[in-house]
C-alpha cells in the first residue's frame, strides 16, 4: 500500500502587472458558463478517493521511441547548441486515436540530477509552445519568423523542461475522434495529462523517480492544481508508477472565477483603464458569486472592455503590434526586447513544414490558441483568491532583489508563496526573463529570493 504524502513545498503565484493572451479565451468561457443552458460540461469536481485496488490507466510500451523523438536540429537554430531536445506524440487513448504533443529540453549541464518540470500554458486552449518559444524555453524566434536565437535565461539552465500541448485539439495535439474536442473540459484534461506523464516516463525511464514539478500560467491555474490532485490520488494505486511530485508553481493564475473577476475589474479601475462610473456600475450590478449573470452586468462589463481601448491586454504598458508582417532581418533578436508581434512570428515558425518535420509532427495548421475568448488575470485577482484561503503568514510582505534592484515582492504563507515580478506582463518570462529565472531557481531550491 502506498501512502499519500503531500509533498508540496511551495505554491508560487508569480504575479505580473497585466493581462494574458491565454486568458484571452476566458471572458467568453465565463459568459458561456454563466448563461442559461450553458453548454459547458465536464467541469472539474473533486472525485472520490481512489481505492488501492489494481485499476491501472492505459500504459503502452515505449521502447526505443525516445531515440526516434530526438530532434537533430531545429530549423534556424543558432550554432553551439549543447543540450538534447526531443519532441513527438504520446498516445493517451488508442481507441479514440488521441495523442498529445510534447517538446522536451534537457539541461545542458547535469541533466541526470536536475529535476523534471512540466510546463502548461492556459487559455483554455492555448499551446504550451508559447512558453517554449516566447517565454522560458532555450530559444526565441527572430522577427523574420525563421531563425532562432538563444535565451540566456532559459529555465532549462536549472531543470529539464517538458512542454505539453494539452488538451487534444490544442496545437499539434489531436484526436482521430473529432467529437473528443467537444468533450474536453478540466476533468478530461487532467486525466489525459496524467496518462501522458505515465507513458512519457516509460519512454524516458531515467526520469521515473526524478523530482517532479508542475508549472504553468493563466488558465493553468486550473490545469496545474487539478493535475497535481490527479497525480496524488493515482499515486495510491497499486502497481502503477508513483510520480515524484514535489511542488507546483503558477504564474498569473486564474484559480477561481469569483475572485479573479472581481480582482480584474478592480485592477483595471485602479490602473486608470476604466472610469469611476463604470467601475461603480460593475460593483452595483455584478454578483460574481452568482452562476447566472444579469443583463445589466453584461452591459457594464462590456463597457469596461470598450473603455480599455486598443492596448496590449497582456501587458498594459507595452507597445502593441502595429505591423503583423514579418521583418527581413534575422539574427537581430534580443532577449531583453520582447517583440509585440510575437504571436505572428510564432505561428509562422511552427506552421512551417520544415519545422514541423523537424519536430516529428504530421502536417498541421498550427494555431496559438484554438478558440476565441478573451480576458486577463492581474495580481489583484491572485491576492483575492489567496485571501479566501486564510493561510497563516510565515514571511511578511517584503521586496526581493536581483542585481541590487527590486525584482518584485513576496509573501510566504504556510505551504504557499505569493511572489510578484516587477515590470512583467502576463507572460512573465517574456518581459522579465532574468527575474523569472531567479524566481524559478529559488522555487526549485525551496528558498526565498534574497531580501537585499
Ligand atoms: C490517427 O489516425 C492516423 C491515420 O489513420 C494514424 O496514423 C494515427 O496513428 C492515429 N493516431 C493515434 C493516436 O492512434
Ligand atoms: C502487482 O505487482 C506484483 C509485483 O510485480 C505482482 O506480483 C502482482 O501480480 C501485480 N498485481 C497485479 C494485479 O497485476
Ligand atoms: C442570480 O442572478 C439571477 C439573474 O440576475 C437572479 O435572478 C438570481 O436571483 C440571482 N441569485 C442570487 C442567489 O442572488
Ligand atoms: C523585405 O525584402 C523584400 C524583398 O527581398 C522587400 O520587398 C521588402 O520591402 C523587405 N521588407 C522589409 C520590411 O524590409
Ligand atoms: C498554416 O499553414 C496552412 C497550410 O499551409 C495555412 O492554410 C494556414 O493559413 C497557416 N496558418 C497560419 C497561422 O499561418
Amino acid at each position: 500500500m502506498i501512502k499519500l504524502i503531500a509533498t508540496f513545498c511551495l505554491l508560487a503565484l508569480f504575479d505580473f502587472t497585466n493581462a494574458d493572451i491565454q486568458a484571452d479565451r476566458l471572458y467568453e468561457l465565463l459568459k458561456t458558463k454563466k448563461s442559461r443552458n450553458s453548454p459547458v460540461s465536464n467541469t472539474w469536481s473533486v472525485s472520490d478517493e481512489a481505492t488501492n485496488e489494481y485499476s491501472p490507466v492505459y500504459i503502452a510500451s515505449q521502447d526505443g521511441l525516445s531515440e526516434l523523438d530526438k530532434i537533430v536540429t531545429l530549423p534556424g537554430q543558432p550554432s553551439g547548441v549543447d543540450f538534447n531536445q526531443y519532441s513527438g506524440y504520446v498516445t493517451v487513448n488508442p481507441n479514440a486515436g488521441r495523442a498529445l504533443f510534447y517538446y522536451f529540453v534537457e539541461s545542458p549541464t547535469d541533466s541526470s540530477t536536475k529535476p523534471l518540470v512540466l510546463w502548461l500554458n492556459g487559455g483554455p486552449g492555448c499551446s504550451s509552445m508559447i512558453g517554449a518559444m516566447a517565454e522560458l524555453g532555450p530559444f526565441r524566434i527572430n522577427s523574420d519568423g525563421k531563425s532562432l536565437f538563444k535565451n540566456d535565461y532559459a529555465w532549462s539552465n536549472v531543470a529539464n523542461m517538458l512542454f505539453l500541448e494539452s488538451p487534444a485539439g490544442v496545437g499539434f495535439s489531436y484526436s482521430n475522434t473529432t467529437s473528443d474536442y467537444d468533450r474536453s473540459g478540466d476533468k478530461n484534461t487532467a486525466d489525459d495529462a496524467y496518462i501522458f506523464i505515465l507513458n512519457w516516463l516509460e519512454r524516458f525511464p531515467q526520469y521515473k523517480t526524478r523530482d517532479f514539478y508542475i508549472t504553468g500560467e493563466s488558465y493553468a491555474g486550473h490545469y496545474v492544481p487539478q493535475l497535481a490532485y490527479t497525480i496524488l490520488l493515482n499515486n495510491k494505486k497499486t502497481n502503477q508508477t508513483v510520480v515524484n511530485l514535489k511542488g507546483i508553481a503558477i504564474g498569473n493564475a486564474w484559480i477561481d472565477d469569483e475572485t479573479s473577476q472581481e480582482g480584474m475589474y478592480d485592477y483595471w479601475w485602479t490602473h486608470a483603464v476604466n472610469s469611476d462610473a463604470t467601475h461603480a456600475a460593475i460593483l452595483k450590478y455584478c454578483d460574481f458569486a452568482n452562476e447566472t449573470s444579469s443583463e445589466m452586468c453584461y452591459k457594464v462589463t462590456d463597457k469596461a472592455w470598450d473603455e480599455m481601448g486598443d492596448i496590449d491586454i497582456y501587458n498594459l504598458y507595452a507597445p502593441i503590434c502595429l505591423n503583423t508582417g514579418l521583418k527581413n532581418a534575422s539574427g537581430t533578436g534580443s532577449i531583453n526586447v520582447f517583440d509585440p508581434c510575437w504571436q505572428y512570428i510564432l505561428e509562422t515558425y511552427l506552421n512551417d513544414t520544415v519545422v514541423q518535420k523537424a519536430l516529428h509532427v504530421k502536417p498541421t495548421s498550427w494555431d496559438l490558441c484554438s478558440g476565441d475568448t478573451d480576458a486577463r488575470v492581474p495580481i489583484t485577482a491572485s491576492r483575492y483568491s489567496i485571501n479566501t484561503l486564510n493561510l497563516p503568514i510565515e514571511t511578511a510582505w517584503r521586496p526581493w532583489y536581483l542585481n541590487k534592484e527590486v525584482g518584485g515582492y513576496l509573501e510566504a504563507y504556510k505551504g504557499l508563496l505569493l511572489i510578484t515580478v516587477r515590470g512583467a506582463g502576463h507572460t512573465v518570462p517574456s518581459y522579465q526573463p532574468q527575474r523569472a529565472l531567479t524566481l524559478f531557481s529559488s522555487f526549485l531550491g525551496g528558498v526565498l529570493p534574497p531580501p537585499s
